[in-house]
């Protein structure tokens, strides 16, 4: 069973993640030199992001951490729904952070499931631990929609399906994503593999999904957020707040 960690309020949640962030980044730089985060969008990791950057560029090793992305909207960079857009405005351009080392999705590309396959490359160039093949993140960062979608994972999409590839180009039309649209997304296998995985949830939005992700029936095709387990020896926490945990069973520390 996941580790679920209940906190008052998104605040309160986002300086815990943060404090437990740092200290992984500092673990993985000691062990491998490196870090590698696949970050999350949407708006719940805004709070996390704006807490790093308020901690200055000297609270971390900026120059041995590589950011990527675990989904991208199929917009331009600068468009107002970009996942990077909502980075670059909380933590990269505060940190002035090297764009050698920020891996965008490229949204704005004409063929979608080309820029997938381009950022496949990218990560199994980087990340992959052979003889395996799978990209392995130190860090994976995700929320998870009132649908239970995580990533651009989202109900009864093809991406679900998707045992081998890393990366894909989705295809969604839900009521969150104003209709019918393309995302690029992180697959579960890419997801999985990652040595932490942590889920930051907040909000009574979020209470009756994560009540039937964590405590009802297995149905990943309907709560896509059940794909998300470890596979290669990680582990797996929930960060939540009091709204969002309201409905939960199970014990939560
Ligand atoms: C995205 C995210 C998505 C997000 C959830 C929760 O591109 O929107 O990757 O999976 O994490 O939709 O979004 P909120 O944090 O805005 O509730």
């Amino acid at each position: 069973m996941a580790e679920v960690r209940k906190f008052d309020g998104l605040d309160a949640l986002s300086r815990a993640a943060a404090d437990e962030l740092v200290a992984i980044i500092h673990e993985a730089v000691a062990a491998r030199g490196a870090c590698n985060i696949a970050l999350s969008g949407g708006s719940t990791p805004k709070r996390l992001f704006q807490i790093l950057a308020a901690m200055g560029k000297d609270a971390l090793p900026w120059d041995r951490i590589q950011l990527w992305w675990g989904d991208e909207r199929t917009v331009a960079p600068d468009h107002a729904d970009s996942n990077y857009r909502m980075t670059r405005e909380a933590l990269l351009d505060p940190l002035a952070l090297d764009p050698a080392r920020i891996h965008r999705i490229r949204g704005e590309a004409a063929d979608p499931g080309a820029a997938a396959q381009a950022y496949e490359d990218e990560l199994v160039r980087a990340l992959a631990e052979l003889p395996l093949k799978v990209p392995v993140f130190d860090y994976v960062m995700l929320g998870m929609g009132p649908d239970g979608h995580t990533a651009s994972l989202f109900p009864n999409t093809p991406a679900l399906a998707e045992t081998s590839r890393f990366v894909v180009a989705n295809p969604v039309d839900s009521p969150l994503t104003k209709g019918p649209t393309t995302r690029i997304t992180l697959t579960a296998p890419a997801l999985n593999a990652a040595r932490h995985i942590r889920f930051l949830v907040g909000g009574a939005d979020k209470a009756e999904p994560l009540a039937q992700v964590l405590d009802g029936a297995r149905a990943p095709d309907t709560y896509p957020s059940q794909l998300i387990e470890p596979s290669h020896g990680g582990d797996l926490v929930w960060f939540v707040d009091d709204a969002a945990a309201r409905l939960l069973e199970k014990g939560t520390s």
